[in-house]
């Protein structure tokens, strides 16, 4: 049996979007062989799909499929940490444990490269999917089906606290609420606080990260969608963090804050059960290791 760890991933980061993402300290495991029939299961009981239009399996499947290999059934069971449909990769995490599960059990035909590709492609979120599986800092973009990325080191100095709702909202919805067009200036304004984003990370220059992460092309559009997202955001920033953004499509919000900070957890656990109950704040750090398959 194949044990298939992947990441959480946080898209976007305000300003970089369908463009940066970060893998987080938060996991999906799943156990997975191949069997005759098709037995699908959860360790918590989660209301997860048990037949063929789960996720993970059609993402294995598909892998057969390409590599000429039929798959008679398989077994998986799944270990989900990460909370569906919140902004935070949880059905790339699916899509990358398929594909790497199904790469297991055929000995392992697939290259990175090639993993990067089809997880992107069958995704559709190369910003999710690659630091998925890379961990860490990743600019990415996928362009005739082939992902061009980077792996990015950043500076060891920020905590990403989470501030999750107890409401989903789909990325499909969230993408159309987003203008077709953008003036040119809505553009740069985008593009210069990206740029600056990735540098100030890689560096440590924390006074730049709350303009870094300052965007117009995405999340003014996407907080009508999100009941309380933007006085979420300002809580956050209010209570010290050094900016603070839409995760992903959304709804989570994400603050980013200095490590140097000891009581930001606790202030904001505070204040949120107070203020905002209906949103749980989870302390999290960036995943440096991204997923990993072990045989067992
Ligand atoms: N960049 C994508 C979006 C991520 O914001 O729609 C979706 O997970």
């Amino acid at each position: 049996m194949f044990r298939v760890t992947v990441p959480a991933t946080s898209a976007n980061m305000g300003s970089g979007y369908d463009s940066i993402g970060i893998a987080l300290n938060l996991y999906n495991t799943f156990f997975m062989e191949e069997s005759d029939t098709i037995d699908i299961s959860s360790t918590h009981g989660d209301d997860v799909p048990t037949d063929e239009s789960n996720l993970i399996y059609q993402c294995a499947k598909k892998i057969y499929d390409i590599c000429g290999k039929p798959l008679p059934g398989m077994k998986i069971v799944e270990d989900c940490a990460i909370p569906q449909t919140r902004g935070l990769g949880s059905s790339s995490a699916c899509t990358v444990a398929g594909i790497l599960g199904a790469n297991a059990m055929l000995g392992n035909p697939l290259d990175q490269q090639n993993i990067l590709d089809l997880a992107a492609t069958i995704e559709g979120h190369p910003d999710n999917s690659t630091p998925a599986i890379l961990g860490g800092f990743c600019a990415a973009l996928l362009e005739y089906g082939k992902v061009w990325s980077v792996r990015v080191p950043i500076a060891d100095k920020v905590n990403f606290v989470a501030f999750i709702p107890d409401f989903e909202l789909s990325t499909e919805k969230a993408r159309a609420a987003i203008p077709g067009t953008i003036p040119h200036h809505d553009a740069v304004f985008n593009l210069s606080r990206a740029a600056l984003l990735a540098g100030s990370l890689v560096t440590g220059d924390l006074k730049n990260i709350g303009v870094a992460v300052g965007d117009c092309l995405h999340q003014p559009y996407r907080f009508g969608l999100i009941p309380q997202g933007e006085e979420v955001v300002k809580s956050a920033k209010g209570l010290g963090a050094l900016g603070a953004f839409i995760s992903g499509a959304g709804p989570t919000i994400i603050a980013m804050v200095d490590k140097a900070d000891k009581t930001y957890f606790s202030r904001a656990q505070m204040y949120f059960a107070e203020r905002f109950p209906n949103w749980m704040p989870m302390l999290l750090h960036c995943d440096e290791v991204g997923a990993v398959v072990t045989q067992e």
